[in-house]
């Protein structure tokens, strides 16, 4: 199991700091909150309970030794947990090895931007716009829960029409994954007769990594998805039974509240591992999209929310750190930490004369990253600045199930807490609308003109 350091939120005697006293003053209306939760049963939660999830997916497995790169071609949520997924639980020259290597294994490209530089070099790397090369050993999943989202769109548009020029059939090359009913997405699957796996209606982009749509590129990488689902699974069981004064998840909500409440309103997630960064995005993500509002649930201005910040340990330490510990007093951090990393690597002993460089021989790299870790706590809370820790003690599916759950559990009780929507995106949307306005899209005049006019654009 996930292990926790909650002591570096607390000083008794300082302004700032959290106070046993303060966090244990909310723990009854915390109970309330996870008992509303509990019987709300969100749709992220539901999900565990449905073993049909993973059947579909292991029943589809066989298809995917015909190819040798799985590209997601989506965004947000539709693309976030895809790319933790693959670069926690995958070595990090994955998609340099060889087949035999990766024993038949997909390499695992996301494509979660329509920046053309980038989709032009990534797709000469899967058989797309290279010349005497194809994409015949290439499949293409085509993420989206609304059905609709331009990027993906575009890219849907331009490999469709890239694999038809190479003769290639779309159908063999492109499955989807999508809402049961809704969005465009669907109606082509329908009517073309596309592979299409479902995203539970309940389930909103953010908090679909365990649906589909994160499981399918995982198990084309050789994750163990029934391994991942059952850490989630558990951990849900475990988090809905437990009293909030033990319970993770009520914790870091309760801690990170007290403190936006106290005007720390920055909360930076600062991974010393590589490999756990990429869940640092990815909750970035959870914790803006779940708990930035405008109004609550009775439908009051709040404008609302605490600001995630991403980092990496060690190397933000010679970034942001200075920032973190003398800047603003407005910063939460919490540490990713791992206890057994999948490499042991010693510093070779050189230069014995040399005090500088002959402390460091003989000692891990594995001790370093840990070791500059606890340094950077202890510095954090000489400066008066608060945070806590998730230990992993190694990352494997087991562990990356058990974090999600956690983490997607904590931000719904911050929501609930402050009685907003942790589901809806409204802000989001308006971005989107306007991007079909200003492509032009068919309906989405009279805000064209809005968007020009409010520029000066407009004759
Ligand atoms: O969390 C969300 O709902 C959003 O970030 C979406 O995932 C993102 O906008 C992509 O939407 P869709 O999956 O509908 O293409």
């Amino acid at each position: 199991m996930l292990k926790y350091d909650f002591t570096n939120c607390f000083n008794e005697r300082h302004p700032v700091f959290n106070t046993s006293a303060q966090l244990s003053n909310r723990y009854a209306a915390m109970e309330e909150a996870l008992k509303k939760v509990k019987s709300a049963e969100p749709g992220f939660l539901k999900i565990l309970d449905r073993p049909e999830t993973l059947s579909e997916l292991l029943d589809f497995k066989p298809n995917l030794s015909a190819y040798d790169n799985f590209v997601v071609l989506g965004i947000g949520g539709s693309a976030l947990g895809n790319t933790a997924l693959h670069r926690s639980l995958k070595p990090f020259h994955w998609e340099f090895l060889s087949r035999e290597e990766r024993k038949g294994q997909c390499r695992v490209f996301v494509w979660d931007n329509v920046d053309p530089d980038f989709l032009q070099d990534q797709m000469s790397l899967v058989g797309l716009n290279q010349p005497g090369v194809d994409a015949s050993k290439t499949l293409f999943n085509v993420i989206s829960k609304s059905g609709n989202t331009a990027e993906s769109m575009a890219m849907y548009l331009y490999v469709r029409n890239a694999l038809e020029k190479q003769g290639l059939d779309p159908k063999k090359h492109i499955v989807f994954t999508t809402d049961p009913e809704k969005g465009i997405l669907r109606q082509i699957s329908r009517k073309e007769g596309f592979t299409a796996f479902t995203i539970p209606p309940e389930v909103g982009g953010r908090f679909s990594v365990l649906t589909p749509v994160g499981l399918l590129s995982a198990l084309a990488a050789g994750i163990d998805i029934e391994k991942l689902f059952k850490g989630a699974q558990e951990t849900k069981k475990r988090l809905l039974s437990i009293p909030v004064s033990q319970n993770p998840a009520a914790l870091i909500a309760l801690h990170h509240l007290l403190y936006y409440e106290k005007g720390l309103s920055l909360s930076v997630m600062m991974a010393y591992s590589n490999a756990l960064y990429t869940w640092a995005d990815w909750y970035r993500q959870l914790w803006a999209e779940s708990l930035g509002k405008k109004v609550n649930r009775s439908g009051q201005e709040v404008f609302i929310g605490p600001t995630p910040i991403k980092a990496l340990g060690v190397t933000d330490q010679h970034s942001q750190v200075q920032l973190y510990n003398e800047g603003k007093l407005d910063k939460v951090l919490t540490f990713l930490e791992v206890e057994t990393f999948r490499n042991r690597l010693e510093i070779p002993s050189m230069y014995p004369e040399l005090e500088g460089l002959s402390y460091l021989g003989n000692q891990r790299f594995n001790d370093l990253i840990n070791l500059e870790l606890r340094g950077t706590e202890y510095a954090l809370k000489k400066h008066g600045r608060p945070s806590l820790r998730v230990v992993f003690p190694r990352i494997d599916e087991a562990h990356v199930g058990e974090f999600i759950l956690t983490y997607e559990l904590a931000t719904t009780l911050f929501a609930t807490m402050i009685d907003i929507d942790p589901f809806d995106q409204p802000g989001v949307e308006l971005g989107k609308r306007a991007t079909y306005a200003l492509m032009g899209r068919e309906g989405y005049d009279a805000l064209a003109k809005e968007i020009r006019s409010d520029k000066g654009e407009d004759a």
